[in-house]
This record gives C-alpha cells, structure tokens and sequence, in this order.
C-alpha cells in the first residue's frame, strides 16, 4: 500500500530507553509504519539493543536520523550584522572561537539565521539572530560508525531540543491546538539523565539548553531515603501506593531542583528577548511522575500541561502495537522530531 514512499526511522538514543518510529509519508499524511523501544542500563548496552530491536521491528527502511546531546553540543544564540547565508557561513569561522569553547578543528559548526532584529534608532549596522551549534566531530563521528556497522544508513545527525521543537511543530500542524500566535511555548523533555528545554515562538527556537537532572534521579534520591534498591525505587516512583507520602518527601527535593533550574532559563530568556513564556509544554518518560503539572504549575506560575508527540499521525495498525506506542507517547517527542524533519 506505501511502496515508494518516503520513510525514516527517527532513533532516539536516550540514556534509560532507545526509542525508534518510522514515519512514512503519503502526500499530506505522515504515518507511523513501524515503532519500538528498548531499555538499556547504560551506554555500553547501546549497539546490542538497537541490533535486538531492528530485527523485532520489521522497518521498511534502513535510514535512520538520530541525535545528539549533553555537553560535547554547544548551542548559543547569538548577534551579527544581516549579510546573506554566503557570507555568513564564513564570517561565523572567525567568530565561533569566542562562544565555543573547543578547539574549532574539533568540532562541526553549523549556523542558521533565525531572523533579523529591530533596527535601534541611531544604532549600528542592522543585525540578525543566528544560531550556532558546534559538536565535537568525534561525538557525531563514533554514533555515525557505530550505526554503520549496525547495517543501517544515518542520513543526519540532530540535536535532541531541536527535535522537541520539530515534533511540537509537526503536532502543530497536523492538529492544532497548543500554540497561538505570538504566544511563546517552552517545551520541557524530562528524560532520565537530563531535561532539554527549548523555547519556541511562532516555531522558531529562540533558547535551548540541557540541565543535567531527570527521572534517574527521582529514583535516587528514593533509594536512599527510603533505603529499597534501585528496582523498588523505579517502581515506587511511578506508583507509590501506600508509600506515597514517603516517596513525595524523597522526591521533593529534586523537583524543586529541577524546576528551580527551567525557571533560571525562563528567567534568562525573558532578559533577552522582550516577552515571556505563556506556557511550558511536557514531555519524556519523566513528565507521567504523578503530580508533576501542578508541582511545576505552581512553581512556573505558568499554565503547565503534557503534550502527546503524536497526536495527529496516522498510525500502521498492521505493523505497529497501538497500544504500547499510546502508552510511551510521551517518551517520543525526539524520535518522532528526527523522523519528521527528513521525511
Ligand atoms: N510513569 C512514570 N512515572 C515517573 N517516571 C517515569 C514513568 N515512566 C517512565 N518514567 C521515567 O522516564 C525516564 C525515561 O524517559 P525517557 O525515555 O524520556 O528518557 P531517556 O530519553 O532514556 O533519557 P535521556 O533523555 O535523559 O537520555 C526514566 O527515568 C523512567 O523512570
Ligand atoms: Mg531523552
């Protein structure tokens, strides 16, 4: 039914769970032709779980665009004079060393102009907001082997905020109902080693930064509070039962952390740019943590919501376990946004 159409599998290499959807796309539909996830307890366990979950999923294709993430990726928005994309892409090579903090030959630089900005009156040249993002080659380099040798076809490399941002825009347009104009989302990705934040307005990414806290954690701080292993403790965390008064008081404290932290780069973006966040929309497996939007409501005063990632997409239902892809809705944004840009 969907030969010849354009599919790509979005593999997101998270730190507790890989996650990969196919999305296939047929005129204005984007459908999801194949999705599965696998836990992993660390890094090491990575090529062997990606290997296990290609040959359960019956994918059509072997293209896969993945991401990258943590401190090896650089992200500044930054102000140069307006020149034209040409003239850019060199000028950012004399620029760059000033905001990154690697050695140029070290990383791979990449610059997009974001838009221009209001002339001051008496001011300078006019200007323009460009965003720059370098990572180390050896990072980009090692996951590109690593997925070769899987037999698979990596067709780009992207940076997990800005495949937040690729998802909440596709949502947006396949079924509209979170954004308005004008009005500026922060999307909150909690994962289990850190939470990607990006601030979007009218869908243009005006601030990312990663915060190295998330659902592992949670579980942490459960563990030693309450002295139960590292099992019950992901098990309490996601149903408390009678504990819960327990497992509140453990948890309080890095949920305090955690929002104190988004809060600081609200509050960073808002002296920036003239303008607020109206709302904060969450996502990652950590985002389900009962009681999390009115915790992070209250402490945000910002309307404070879940989003589902793939509200809108239509669904393969021969291929695809509808239910177990309802249920990690939430853990999809990334994988869902690296398949949806190149497809
Ligand atoms: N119902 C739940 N309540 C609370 N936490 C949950 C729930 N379900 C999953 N989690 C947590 O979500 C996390 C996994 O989410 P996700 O798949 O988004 O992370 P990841 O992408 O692997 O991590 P990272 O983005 O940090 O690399 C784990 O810490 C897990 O404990
Ligand atoms: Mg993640």
């Amino acid at each position: 039914m969907l030969k010849g159409r354009k599919s790509v599998i979005g593999l997101d290499l998270g730190g507790s769970c890989i996650k990969a959807v196919e999305i296939t796309r047929d005129k204005y539909d984007y459908i999801i032709t194949g999705y599965g996830q696998v836990e992993i307890q660390n890094e090491a366990a990575r090529p062997e779980a990606i290997r296990e979950l290609f040959e359960q999923c019956r994918f059509k294709t072997k293209k896969v665009v993945t991401s990258v993430s943590g401190k090896s990726v650089i992200v500044r928005y930054i102000n140069m004079v307006q020149m034209t994309p040409e003239n850019l892409e060199s000028a950012i090579r004399f620029e760059a060393d000033k905001y990154i903090p690697f050695d140029l030959e070290e990383v791979q630089l990449e610059c997009q102009k974001l838009m221009d900005l209001p002339v001051e009156e008496g001011g300078a040249s006019p200007e323009m907001k460009v965003l720059l993002v370098a990572v180390k080659r050896s990072l980009v380099e090692e996951q590109a082997r690593m997925l070769i040798d899987l037999g698979l076809q990596p067709i780009a490399i992207d940076v997990d905020a800005f495949a937040i941002g690729n998802a909440y825009e596709l949502k947006e347009s396949l079924s509209p109902g979170l954004s308005e104009e004008g009005k500026i989302s922060g999307l909150v990705d909690i994962g289990a080693n850190k939470t990607c934040i990006n601030i979007l307005k009218n869908n243009i990414s005006l601030f990312a930064r990663e915060v190295y806290l998330g659902g592992n954690d949670l579980t942490n701080a459960i563990t030693r509070r309450m002295g139960v292993d590292i099992y019950q403790a992901e098990a309490m965390k996601k149903d408390p039962q009678d504990r819960e008064n327990e497992v509140h008081e453990a948890i309080t404290p890095v949920i305090e952390d955690l929002g104190n932290e988004i809060n600081l780069s609200f509050d960073f973006f808002e002296n920036q740019y003239d303008g607020s966040v109206n709302h904060v929309f969450m996502s990652g497996g950590s985002a389900l943590l009962p009681g999390l939007e009115e915790d992070f409501e209250a402490l945000f005063e910002k309307k404070t919501r879940v989003w589902n990632p793939i509200e809108g997409l239509k669904i393969r239902s021969d291929n695809v376990d509808i239910e177990s892809l309802n249920c990690s809705a939430l853990q999809l944004a990334v994988s869902v946004g690296l398949a949806a840009r190149a497809v």
